[in-house]
């Protein structure tokens, strides 16, 4: 067996910026046996290439019910009945039956009405007396989680409640607070669904509950629990965290902001350097080794947990030159935000429609955009799941202020 890395040895400037980490561990190979800071032992695949492969490995799978890893209270929830937590022929099915709603052609639609939102938080945030907001709050939180849940028909006095048990089963406080709240999550959506079967609504979880492919294939009563489950908690904690991440990045470089703001023909590029730089998910959600499988040398043993460090691939200088560069006119090709593989992000036509509005429109009501506040003062989200800012104050002195 190899040596083990103590990840947790690490302390918190790995959560604040992990980056010089991963960049040690690639220069020492593209896959290691690790202990996470919680103590649990994994295998984590850092390198470009490496994690391209582990992401498109037959042998490396998602159920873990089926790796023979299954925890009984955790495996009769129907949230985990999800694309995200099954292999094919499970996967195939479940997300051919969604896929078609999520298209860019589809998403593009939403278009008019991502705009209006935009507009009207920040006429919210715009009317702070200062000129001073937090931009998680006043944007980049509210803007994603009131589109998901608009699409599928969560009414708005519930989002709250929904946040924090999405919060809470994504970067769990304790193991019994996060069974908690992925009952509650159930049971709402239960609930949620049951009301829209008896009454249909003009929405996408409407559309589910009817939906049936070619072959009259149709979800079932879980199956449905668990895609409302994972659209809305994708939803909910990922893009929010491209607009800080994002903004945070132009922020600290002045001279990529002002290329932006001189030609927003490269808005679309300079998104995908966002991804790129600093995306949301730093690593891909669990995967389980079914047999022996040899992923950059390194034979990992049949049952053996595989997290894949997406945030480290995309900053590999073996894949990107000058990797550690914020350059929003550079080739991204090639960068990983969205996973790869089978499992490839459903929801990124949309995430990019709502990234470049929010964007686009940020930088032309505040023409003063800066950061206010120290940039080491920032306080990060917690786990190797999710990156990004808990906070991102800023001022500016812009038009509207
Ligand atoms: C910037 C925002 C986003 C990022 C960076 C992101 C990233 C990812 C990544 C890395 C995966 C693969 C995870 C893995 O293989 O373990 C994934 C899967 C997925 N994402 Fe996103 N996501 C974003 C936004 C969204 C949104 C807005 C939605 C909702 C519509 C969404 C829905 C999904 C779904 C359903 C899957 C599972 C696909 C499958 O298993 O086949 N995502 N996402």
């Amino acid at each position: 067996m190899p040596e083990i890395v103590d990840l947790g040895a690490y302390g918190t400037d790995f959560i604040s910026d992990p980056y010089p980490y991963y960049a040690e561990l690639r220069a020492r190979g593209p896959v290691h046996r690790v202990r996470l800071p919680d103590g649990t032992m994994a295998w984590l695949v850092v390198g470009h290439e490496a994690v391209r492969a582990a992401l498109t490995d037959a042998r490396i799978n998602k159920d873990w019910r089926a790796a023979g890893l299954g925890d009984e209270s955790v495996d009769a929830s129907p949230l985990f009945t999800n694309m995200l937590d099954t292999d094919p022929p499970q996967h195939t099915r479940l997300r051919k039956l969604v896929a078609k709603e999520f298209t860019s052609r589809r998403v593009e639609a939403l278009r008019p009405r991502v705009q209006q939102i935009t507009d009207e938080l920040l006429d919210a945030m715009l009317g702070a007396p200062d000129g001073r907001a937090d931009l998680v709050d006043a944007l980049a939180f509210p803007l994603p989680i009131t589109v998901i849940c608009e699409l599928l028909g969560v009414p708005s006095m519930d989002r709250e409640e929904f946040r924090s048990w999405s919060n809470e089963i994504v970067a769990p406080t304790t193991p019994e607070a996060a069974q908690a709240a992925a009952e509650a999550m159930a049971k709402y959506l239960d609930g949620l669904i049951d009301g829209k079967r008896a009454a249909a609504d003009d929405d996408l979880l409407s559309a589910l509950i009817r939906t049936s492919d070619e072959d009259g294939d149709q979800l079932s009563p879980g199956e449905l629990i668990g895609m409302a489950f994972l659209l809305l908690v994708a939803g909910h904690e990922t893009t929010v965290n491209l607009l800080s991440n994002g903004v945070r990045a132009l922020l600290q470089h002045p001279e990529q902001l002002a290329a932006l703001r001189a030609d927003y023909a490269l808005l679309d590029n300079a998104v995908e350097e966002m991804l790129r730089y600093d995306g949301p998910v730093e690593t891909a959600t669990w995967r389980f080794v079914a047999e022996p499988v040899e992923i950059g040398g390194t034979l990992i043993p049949a049952g053996e947990p595989v997290l894949v460090a997406l945030a480290s691939a995309s900053r590999d200088p073996e894949r990107f030159v000058a990797a550690d560069d914020f350059d929003i006119t550079r080739e991204t090709r090639g960068h990983v935000a969205f996973g790869h593989g089978i499992h490839f992000c459903l929801g990124a036509p949309l995430a990019r429609l709502e990234a470049r509005i929010a964007i686009r429109t940020l930088l032309d009501r505040c023409p003063g955009l800066a950061m206010d506040t120290d940039p080491d003062a920032l306080t990060w989200r917690t786990g190797m799941l999710i990156r990004g800012p808990q906070q991102l104050p800023v001022r500016w002195t812009g038009p509207d202020a």
